[in-house]
């Protein structure tokens, strides 16, 4: 076991976090993770609340133990989910995009968990002042919406300035990322990429086998004209995006363009046209593993590697 004070605040045996993910964290993907002994997450992504509701439901048919419910605070469903998930009762809850504050009584009086993605030290600040219960410390090597700093220089300022524990996102998928975080003062790792290679995610399998192929360069990121960077493999969807950024279109013009483009990606496996969202972590992955797998291999590795730091 390596347990830490995240396992006890979660009811999780092992530190390791599976983030929500919008289209592919589904219930599939979020059992698997749970009943591995870690936390899964259900991705709500945009979806509607009785979407919602059914995957809350589902989950609770396929894992007795705790899962958690990721809301991206920019979906125009927000309320009717934030609804569902009190009325149908998760344990808890990550949140993302914007701060949670409006809602942290409700969550609180239900007895949730609160742990929102940050990605800077003032953001992780105001939400310990705000009374959140752990921060996801995010850095830009992550899949999907990003903020400007690295895992490597945002988790220990972030361990530095805040009581309230810390979980480490972007840049891990293995045990000497999870060693490497807790070293760093992290009390456990939330894992993306790494997951969605699993043979339980929904993800489309040409999908799944371009993060199998990616390398060190492989991602790009998009995005930072509309002020939400996102982290996808490159291709032509990602080179269409750029030119049209440099051509100073508007924002609306480029949301436009980029609807529906996740689901075709993730989903439908349009690996042209299709977002594939995916960090740098992704040249890293060689291999389609269990859930189960994953996180046994990561907390075994990230135990030998603590053992043998001792021999320096
Ligand atoms: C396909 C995909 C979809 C994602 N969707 C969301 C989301 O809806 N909300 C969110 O907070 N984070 C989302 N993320 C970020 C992950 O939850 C996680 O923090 C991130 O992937 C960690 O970095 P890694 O990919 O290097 O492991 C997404 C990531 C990926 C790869």
């Amino acid at each position: 076991m390596l347990r830490t004070p995240v396992c006890d605040l979660f009811g999780i045996l092992h530190p390791v976090i599976q983030g929500g993910m919008a289209h592919v964290g589904t219930v599939e993907l979020v059992a698997a993770v749970s009943n591995a002994g870690g936390l899964g997450i259900i991705g709500s992504g945009y979806y509607q609340a009785e979407w919602v509701r059914a995957q809350i439901r589902l989950t609770k048919q396929k894992t007795q133990r705790p899962f958690g419910i990721n809301v991206p605070l920019t979906s125009p469903y927000v309320k009717d989910v934030i609804d569902v998930i009190l009325e149908e009762g998760v344990p808890i809850i990550t949140t993302g995009a914007a701060s949670p504050k409006p809602y942290i009584s409700r969550f609180k009086a239900a007895g949730m968990k609160i742990m929102p993605v940050i990605a800077s030290v003032s953001a992780a600040k105001h939400m310990e002042e705000a009374g959140v219960h752990a921060v996801v410390a995010e850095g830009m090597e992550s899949g999907g919406h990003i903020g400007d700093v690295t895992t490597m220089a945002l988790v220990p300022q972030v361990v530095d300035a805040v009581k309230i524990p810390v979980v480490a996102a972007g840049g891990f998928a293995d045990g000497r990322g999870l060693a490497a975080a807790l070293a760093l003062g992290a009390q456990g790792i939330q894992m993306g990429t790494r997951f969605v290679a699993s043979a339980e995610c929904v993800a489309h399998s040409r999908y799944k086998q371009k993060i199998l192929e990616a390398t060190d360069r492989s991602t790009v990121v998009t995005g930072h004209t509309t002020g939400l960077p996102l982290r996808a493999l490159k291709n032509s969807l990602t080179e269409q995006y750029q030119a049209l950024e440099q051509a100073g279109v508007t924002k609306e013009e480029l949301d436009a363009f980029g609807q529906g483009r996740m689901h075709l990606g993730l989903i439908e496996g349009d690996t042209d046209e299709g977002s594939l969202l995916a960090g740098q972590i992704a040249g890293m992955i060689k291999d389609i593993k269990p859930v189960k797998a994953i996180i046994e291999d990561t907390i075994a590795e990230a135990k030998r590697i603590i053992a043998s730091l001792k021999n320096f």
